[in-house]
């Protein structure tokens, strides 16, 4: 057989991320992003700052890394083998996790006096930081001015995160999550263009709360995962993302507004208040029936067991997919099924007057507060299996359909 020597026969060399981990206690979350990374057979060099060492040793990021990692401007061995100008030229992208107040001060004003810096001075590719640092080090105005001149710059941002730091005190800086942080790299990667720009996204998710009492409610085993994910993979396409979060243990997605809620009624009534949107997402799991009167004092075990006298909560999905000017172009529903999985899904499709629905079968594989999901795509063509993925996977696929749908040469009526 004649091969053309003119068509390279291996395989593409695999896109690669230099990681500068800095001084800061999430660098232990450093550690898993790697393996996110390479998970995503992404090759990862590392540069680890002097205070980067203190957090992580540079033994455990070179194992994990399965590469050398570079720590010193002035080193001759790492100088005369990779000089620090190839190293910041030979990644596609160039990740700051965890970005320290101090290092973003440095990039912001240009300085350049250890390899991290210099590093960050000299590359010629993209740059994102994911921040991490104590609230009130977060909400200074010297590290806002630093962070609205880096983005004036161009370089890209993921987080902080709201919620418990380290430090103990609560608020906004907590670095995002390395699987967050990977989907990122791996948008950035892929092109990253802002597919949605200019859509506005409505995404609920989670579960919500029935109150029975002052002390007690109803609800479900939703972890809000999906949900969460699917709004932080439109976001990152560019759309301007509201999300309306039940009760659930994560912290917001980047550049989302998140409105939180509790219950069914609150859910839909915020969900009112963020329309029109041009893209909704139902991915909540919100409680089909509420009391219809909650009582005022905590009910008290005494005699017979309380009968409640439930009544159905307002149908968001259907409210939401009612034909009028206001409905979204594209209303995406879920469905978590345990008979018939495609039928009943159909059904629901039909019965709810969405466009999508998103089937999982609950019955097979556990699928709350798992991080994978199998699913199948209900439109009006028919069903889709699509395989096995984690759930940000999936959010990143359902942002790419949707960004399709939504195109200008897409059909007028999404399937
Ligand atoms: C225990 C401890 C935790 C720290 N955590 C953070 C942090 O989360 N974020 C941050 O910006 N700085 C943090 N610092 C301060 C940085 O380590 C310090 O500013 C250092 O100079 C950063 O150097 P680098 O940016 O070169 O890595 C912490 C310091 C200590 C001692």
């Amino acid at each position: 057989m004649e091969t053309d020597a003119s068509v390279p026969s291996g395989l593409a060399a695999p896109q690669r991320v230099l990681l500068i981990i800095a001084g800061g206690i999430a660098a232990y979350k450093a550690l898993e992003l790697i393996r996110r990374l390479r998970e995503r057979d992404i090759a990862v060099r590392c540069v680890l700052t002097a205070a980067g060492a203190e957090f992580v040793t540079p033994l455990s990021v070179a194992a994990l890394s399965g590469e050398r990692v570079y720590r010193d401007l002035f080193s001759l061995t790492e100088e005369s083998e990779m000089g620090h100008i190839r190293l910041s030229r030979e990644a596609d992208l160039v990740v700051v996790a965890p970005a320290t107040a101090d290092l973003m001060a440095k990039l912001a004003n240009g300085h350049a006096d250890d390899l991290a810096s210099t590093a960050l001075l000299a590359t010629d590719k993209p740059v994102l930081l994911a921040p991490a640092m104590n609230v009130e080090m977060w909400r200074h105005p010297a590290t806002q001015r630093n962070l609205a001149r880096l983005k004036d710059d161009g370089v890209r941002v993921i987080g902080p995160e709201s919620g418990d730091l380290a430090c103990g005190e609560v608020g906004a800086g907590r670095m995002a999550e390395p699987h967050d942080i990977a989907a990122a790299v791996g948008f950035l990667l892929a092109g990253g263009e802002p597919l949605l720009a200019g859509r506005h996204a409505l995404v609920t998710s989670g579960p919500t709360r029935e109150a029975v009492d002052p002390v007690r409610f109803i609800s479900n085993r939703s972890s809000g995962k999906q949900g969460h994910a699917i709004a932080a993979a439109l976001a990152r396409f560019g759309a301007t993302t509201t999300l309306v979060a039940g009760p659930t243990a994560l912290g917001d997605p980047p550049g989302v507004r998140t409105v939180h809620v509790e219950s069914a009624q609150e859910m839909a009534a915020a969900c009112e208040a963020a329309m029109p949107a041009d893209i909704a997402v139902c991915a909540a799991a919100v409680a089909d029936w509420q009391l219809r009167a909650v009582a005022a004092r905590k009910i008290k075990k005494r005699g017979a067991a309380p009968a409640f006298d439930l009544v159905e909560t307002p149908d968001i999905l259907a409210t939401v997919s009612r034909p009028g000017p206001r409905r979204p172009r594209l209303v995406v529903g879920f469905a978590a099924e345990t008979g018939d999985l495609i039928a009943e899904a159909t059904a629901k499709r039909r019965r709810k007057g969405c466009d999508w629905i998103l089937a999982n079968d609950v019955a097979a594989t556990p699928i709350f507060g798992a991080d994978t999901t199998t699913v199948h795509l209900i439109t009006a063509t028919g069903a889709e299996a699509w395989p096995r993925m984690s759930k940000i996977a999936l959010a990143e696929r359902l942002a790419r359909r949707i960004a399709a749908a939504l195109a200008p040469a897409a059909a007028p009526s999404p399937a």
